[in-house]
């Protein structure tokens, strides 16, 4: 590695101008005149006779050719000033760059709570997991169960939910608030990937294993072939939104993601594994998920935001039938739901069965439907598991499981005081 102490300064300055080297006769004799000079003046003077190569003169060339105002219009629409009135979550034509004046303060809010709550998987001691884990009695084959099918759907899960943000959601949200909190949203989806590697490398699992049960377990691949059924139709770079068809197409994908995946498909796994760390097993593994859970909390949010203000925007989309196939849809993830629970859960473990996973996923099910405006399908269902909304919650120095602080800040959120 080179260091500043290596160069020595006279031959710094003689080797500069090399890069502009001339090369024609003309070039020369100037040079020859400027010998009697001093080295700073012939410098500046070589830079002066210097001809551009051809490289250079093409890249200035370009540039006089460039057309600003033509290039940005045709990039996002129009170049002038944004009003806030004219923000829109679909089909909007104004400036997508202009990040201010802010319209959705909650999509702004959201990213910097995302931001404030960072956390790296790293950060978790494994220790005790491992030993337990490697340990011959300490876990019952249902609990072995239980923990690798969770890490086996998870593992691609959150890997499905990034893509199809980045591939379909993003481009399609046309509101700069919501995009960067879009963007925090993707991160954390990679955090999460990144956090259930670090679980199956831990453990010392078998990688192939793990990763392939979304298409070797049915009951993990039936949820994964219902998230993706909804990316394929709308991740064709030619789709775009701006009819009533289109933009119902977009709608369903934002519900099947958001209340679906995120706001059904997650909850049979997180309700297990919180409940392994509350019974003081593999704590390592139930604080990741803890924090997973509180991100997914979040996304979930503001997943509801956005499709309430797409309604608001666009009444006409939200119709008889947009409201029966947004219900089927909630309806048809529950189902996929309570099988994977009745799979995961042969017999009773960790203080529960798969009849109370039912009624908790019931319970969740009539939240979603409600949080976007749909009756509830499941009258008189109650929560089995009061504890999984403390959870969620959680805004205490302290976590659940008691092994760190939980809240920490980091960046621009830190007092100095
Ligand atoms: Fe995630
Ligand atoms: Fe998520």
């Amino acid at each position: 590695m080179l260091s500043w102490d290596e160069f020595d300064e006279d031959e710094t300055t003689l080797t500069q101008p090399a890069a502009a080297a001339p090369t024609q006769a003309t070039a020369e004799m100037s040079l020859e005149k400027l010998d009697s000079v001093g080295d700073a003046a012939a410098h500046d003077a070589r830079a002066v006779v210097a001809e551009d190569s051809d490289a250079i003169a093409r890249a200035k060339a370009a540039l006089n050719d460039l057309d600003v105002q033509e290039g940005l219009e045709e990039l996002e629409g129009t170049s002038a000033r944004v009003r806030v009135d004219e923000k829109r979550m679909i089909n909007c034509r104004a400036d997508l760059n202009q990040l201010v004046p802010f319209k959705y303060d909650w999509a702004w809010q959201k990213y910097l709570d995302g931001c404030a709550n960072h956390w790296m998987p790293q950060e978790v001691s494994m220790t005790t997991d491992i030993a337990l884990w490697k340990s011959q009695d300490g876990l019952t084959e249902d609990e072995r169960r239980i923990i690798k099918r969770n890490l086996g759907f998870f593992s691609t899960a959150d890997s499905l939910v990034a893509n199809n943000l980045v591939l379909a959601t993003y481009r399609l949200i046309t509101n700069p608030e919501c995009r960067q909190y879009i963007l925090r949203q993707a991160f954390e989806e990679a955090i999460h990937t990144h956090a259930y590697q670090y679980i199956i490398e831990s453990l010392g699992m078998d990688e192939g294993e793990i990763f392939n049960m979304y298409h070797e377990i049915p009951s993990v691949a039936k949820k994964a072939s219902w998230g993706l059924k909804y990316t394929r139709s709308i991740s064709d770079p030619t789709f775009n939104t701006g009819t009533v068809e289109t933009d119902k197409q977009f709608l369903k994908n934002l519900i099947a993601y958001y209340c679906v995946l995120e706001g059904v498909f997650f909850y049979c796994g997180f309700t297990q594994i919180l409940s392994m760390g509350r019974r003081n097993k593999m704590t390592g593994t139930a604080e990741q998920f803890q924090y997973i859970l509180r991100d997914e909390s979040m996304h979930l949010n503001f997943g509801i935001d956005m499709i309430n203000q797409i309604k608001i925007e666009n009444p006409h989309l939200w119709d008889a039938d947009m409201k029966d196939e947004a219900t089927q849809m909630i309806l048809q993830g529950t189902q996929l739901e309570i099988e994977y629970a009745r799979d995961t859960m042969p017999r009773g473990v960790l203080g529960m069965n798969a009849a109370m996973m039912e009624d908790y996923l019931k319970f969740i099910a009539n939240r979603r439907l409600m949080q976007i405006g749909l009756k509830e399908e499941y009258p008189g269902t109650t929560n089995p598991f009061p504890w999984m909304s403390e959870m969620m919650d959680l805004k205490k120095e302290k976590n659940f499981f008691e092994t760190r602080v939980i809240e920490y800040q980091t960046g621009g959120a830190l007092s100095w005081d």
